[in-house]
């Protein structure tokens, strides 16, 4: 079985991160998300990887290279526009060939990885295989209607969901889905959906088995998602301490310390994870924060929290809570007088102060 993994698209709604890097390079504790799909399709024995890759390109192949650092093959395939998930899979036929494929949605994570479904897809040979979870607001994502545990009906984004079952973003394939992304055409958005293929596959009889998926499973889509799964990630930590720390610090729980990481009369409450050569001063790091490498933290509150490299929180009053602060970001107390707030903001940020 081949792997092929969705890493073009614009992410307009991770904005203003994603005016400078690509959505699926975000870290979530410390690694980014698309290396939970790459890892996930290894864990299931695919060593042969195709990426799609868009504008953001140059990036995605700069992370993840060839594949050596997971012992596995990885090629790229451009896609000029992000013209939809199907389009995505027609552009592949070439380097899918009549494999059976994995298609996985390089924004997507799952707790439990998926080589138990892989493993079943193998075994009982479907056209197609897709993952559905119960959600609050299916609306918002692709849905599908059973009857009598067989699909019978999808819908991409539709407005009055006929279930609560949405469409995880990992998907299973035989050959027959090359004859359906050329059938349909482009939805109401202009893209060619994989919902619609989906429904072509089955319109037309071929056997697409579902799989209700019970653990957690995130798409990092928005800036609530990206924490959330951060979150549910940091909860399955294992203490590591590479670093030093002071004999008037604290650490508490679950927590990983890098390599050359300073900790100096300050508290670290886990599960968090601190990334290579931080120094953290004078200050409280708590649950869920992940601070990814040369930050430094001096006189300052953080928790639910990520932070990337290379950036700087210093002497901030309050608790910094639920944040997502960028690359190279500098947060810092003003002078006390003249009593202003002073802010140089990139577009689209967001700041709330109280
Ligand atoms: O996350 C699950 C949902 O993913 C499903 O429930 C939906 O049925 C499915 O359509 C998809 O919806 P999204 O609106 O979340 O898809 P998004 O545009 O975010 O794209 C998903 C990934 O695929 C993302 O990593 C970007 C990449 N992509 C997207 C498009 C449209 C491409 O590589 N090429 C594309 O043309």
């Amino acid at each position: 079985m081949k792997g092929l993994i969705l890493s073009g698209g614009k992410g307009t709604r991770l904005r203003p991160l994603t005016f400078t890097q690509a959505k699926q390079l975000v870290p979530v504790a410390n690694k980014p998300v698309l290396f939970y799909g790459i890892e996930a399709l290894k864990e299931a024995g695919i060593k042969e990887i195709a990426i799609i890759v868009g504008d953001t390109k140059d990036d995605i192949q700069g992370a993840v290279g060839n594949g050596d650092q997971w012992g596995i093959r990885i090629s790229y395939i451009e896609q000029d526009e992000p013209l939809g998930l199907a389009h995505a899979v027609m552009i592949s036929e070439d380097f899918l060939g009549k494999e059976p494929f994995v298609m996985y949605l390089g924004d997507n994570i799952l707790k439990n990885g998926i080589k138990s479904l892989v493993e079943d897809f193998r075994k009982k040979k479907p056209n197609s295989q897709i993952l559905l979870t119960e959600v609050p607001n299916p609306q918002i994502f692709g849905v599908a209607e059973l009857k009598d545990g067989k699909v019978v009906r999808l819908v991409e984004k539709p407005k009055e969901p006929m279930s609560n079952l949405a469409l995880v973003g990992v998907y299973m394939f035989d050959f027959h889905v090359f004859e359906a992304v050329k059938a349909i055409k482009p939805s109401w958005r202009n893209e060619l959906e994989i919902t619609d293929a989906i429904q072509y596959l089955v319109d037309q009889g071929y056997e697409v088995q579902p799989h209700i998926v019970k653990d957690w499973w995130k798409d990092t889509g928005k800036i609530e998602d990206i924490l959330d799964a951060n979150r549910l990630i940091l909860e399955s930590i294992e203490n590591k301490n590479e670093g030093f720390v002071d004999k008037y610090s604290k650490i508490n729980g679950q927590v990983v310390l890098e390599k050359d990481v300073h900790v100096e009369r300050s508290i670290i409450r886990g599960p968090s994870i601190i990334g290579e050569g931080c120094n953290i001063v004078d200050s409280y790091i708590g649950p869920f924060s992940s601070i990814q490498k040369n930050c430094r933290i001096i006189n300052s509150e953080i928790e639910c929290s990520i932070v990337m490299e290379d950036s700087e929180i210093r002497d901030v009053g309050s608790r910094i809570d639920e944040s997502l602060i960028g690359r190279g970001a500098s947060i810092a107390r003003c002078p006390p007088k003249p009593s202003v707030y002073r802010f140089i903001v990139g577009d689209k940020s967001k700041i709330e102060i109280k």
